[in-house]
C-alpha cells in the first residue's frame, strides 16, 4: 500500500510524461528553479562563482555568514581533511553587512536568475537585527537564513540553537523585523533536533536549514596538539550525512514548515535521500571544496536521475521514503 502510495506521487502514467521534469520547488514562498542551492559559507558571496557556476541553473546560493561588522576570524590552521570529510573553524570571517551590501550585492543583483539567501549571524540577538535591517533595505535579496549555531555573548556564550528558550527569543525577535522570509539554520548539536526545530517555528520561523557542522576535535599523535589552531572545528562533508539525513526525518514528524536538508551531499542520490527525508531543497557545502561546480553538477545530474526515474516533478519526492 504504501509502496503504490510513493509511486503515485512521484511516478505519472506514460500519457502525461513529459521530456524535462519539472526541478521547482517553493520554500516559503521563495520558487527556486532547482532544489539544489550552495550552502553558507562555501560559495564566498556568490560573484566569486560567477565564472565558474551558471548561476541561474543552480536553485540559488547562500552568503557567507553576515555580521554586523567585519569578522578577521581564526588564526591558521584553520581547515583540514578528515576522513570523509572536513573540519573547520574559519571563525565566521566575512566582510560584514554594510560591505556586502556596498560591494557584492550590486554585481550579484545583475545576474539573472540568482536567488540570493543571504546568511545572518550575530553574538547577542541585538547584532542579528541590526543585520536584518540592513539587509531589509538592500534590494535583490529572497530570503534570510538565520544561524542558530552562535554563542550569545549576552548569556554566557551558551549556543542559542542549544537552549529552547534562547533560541526562540532569537527567531521570534527577528522574525519580527524581518521583511522577508526566514529560514532558520538549527544546530545539530542537541540531543532532540525535532524540539529545536518546533521551538524555531512556534517562533516564527518561515522554513528551517539543517544541518550545520558537528562539534569536533582532531589531535596529531606526534606534536599532541590539536590539529586546527581553535582546538575544536566543525565537522562536514559525506561522514556527516547518514545523520544529517536522520535528522532531516526527525524534524519532518515535529514541523510542517518547508526543509531544507543538507550535510555530505556530493552527488543527486544524496540529495534525493534528504528530499525522501523530508526536505523541500537541499544544500551542498564541502562538495564544492573539491569541485567548485559541484552545485551546478549535483542539480544537473538530480534532473537527469528524476528523467531515468520517470519522476515528473522533483517536489514529488519530499517526504516519500517508506520509513
Ligand atoms: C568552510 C566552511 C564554512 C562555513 N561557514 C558557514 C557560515 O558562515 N554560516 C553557516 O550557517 N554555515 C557555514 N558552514 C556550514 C555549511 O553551510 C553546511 O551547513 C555544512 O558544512 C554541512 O554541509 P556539507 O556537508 O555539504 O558541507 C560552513 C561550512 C564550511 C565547510
Amino acid at each position: 500500500m504504501r509502496e503504490n502510495n510513493w509511486k503515485e506521487r512521484g511516478r505519472v502514467n506514460a500519457s502525461k510524461r513529459s521530456k524535462d521534469p519539472d526541478m521547482r520547488v517553493t520554500v516559503a514562498g521563495v520558487e527556486f528553479a532547482s532544489p539544489v542551492i550552495a550552502a553558507s559559507g562555501t560559495f564566498g558571496y556568490g560573484v566569486e562563482f560567477e565564472d565558474i557556476v551558471s548561476l541561474e541553473r543552480i536553485g540559488g546560493f547562500v552568503t557567507k555568514g553576515l555580521s554586523r561588522e567585519p569578522m578577521a576570524g581564526n588564526p591558521a590552521p584553520r581547515i583540514i581533511e578528515t576522513s570523509a570529510g572536513m573540519m573547520n573553524a574559519i571563525g565566521l570571517q566575512n566582510m560584514g553587512v554594510r560591505a556586502f551590501i556596498a560591494e557584492k550585492l550590486p554585481k550579484l543583483r545583475k545576474v539573472k536568475g540568482a536567488v540570493i539567501i543571504a546568511n545572518v549571524f550575530g553574538f547577542t540577538i541585538e547584532d542579528c537585527l541590526e543585520v536584518i535591517q540592513a539587509l531589509n533595505d538592500a534590494p535583490g535579496i529572497a530570503m534570510y537564513e538565520l544561524n542558530a549555531s552562535c554563542p550569545n555573548t549576552s548569556h554566557g556564550g551558551m549556543v542559542f540553537g542549544t537552549d529552547p528558550p534562547q533560541l526562540w527569543e532569537l527567531v521570534a525577535r527577528c522574525k519580527a523585523v524581518a521583511r522577508r522570509p526566514l529560514m532558520v539554520k538549527l544546530s545539530p548539536n542537541v540531543t532532540d533536533i525535532g524540539l529545536m526545530a518546533r521551538v524555531a517555528a512556534d517562533g516564527g520561523a518561515d522554513s528551517v536549514s539543517l544541518v550545520n557542522t558537528f562539534v569536533s576535535l582532531a589531535i596529531d599523535v606526534e606534536t599532541r596538539l590539536p590539529r586546527i589552531a581553535n582546538v575544536t572545528g566543525g565537522l562536514s562533508g559525506p561522514a556527516i550525512k547518514p545523520i544529517a539525513v536522520r535528522m532531516v526525518h526527525e524534524v519532518s514528524k515535529n514541523v510542517t514548515i518547508p526543509i531544507v536538508g543538507m550535510g555530505g551531499i556530493v552527488r543527486a542520490e544524496d540529495a534525493v535521500e534528504f528530499m525522501m527525508a523530508g526536505a523541500t531543497a537541499v544544500q551542498v557545502g564541502t562538495a564544492s571544496y573539491a569541485d567548485p561546480r559541484a552545485v551546478e553538477n549535483i542539480a544537473n545530474a538530480l534532473k537527469r536521475w528524476c528523467s531515468s526515474h520517470e519522476i515528473v516533478q522533483v517536489s514529488s519526492l519530499t517526504g516519500t521514503a517508506l520509513l
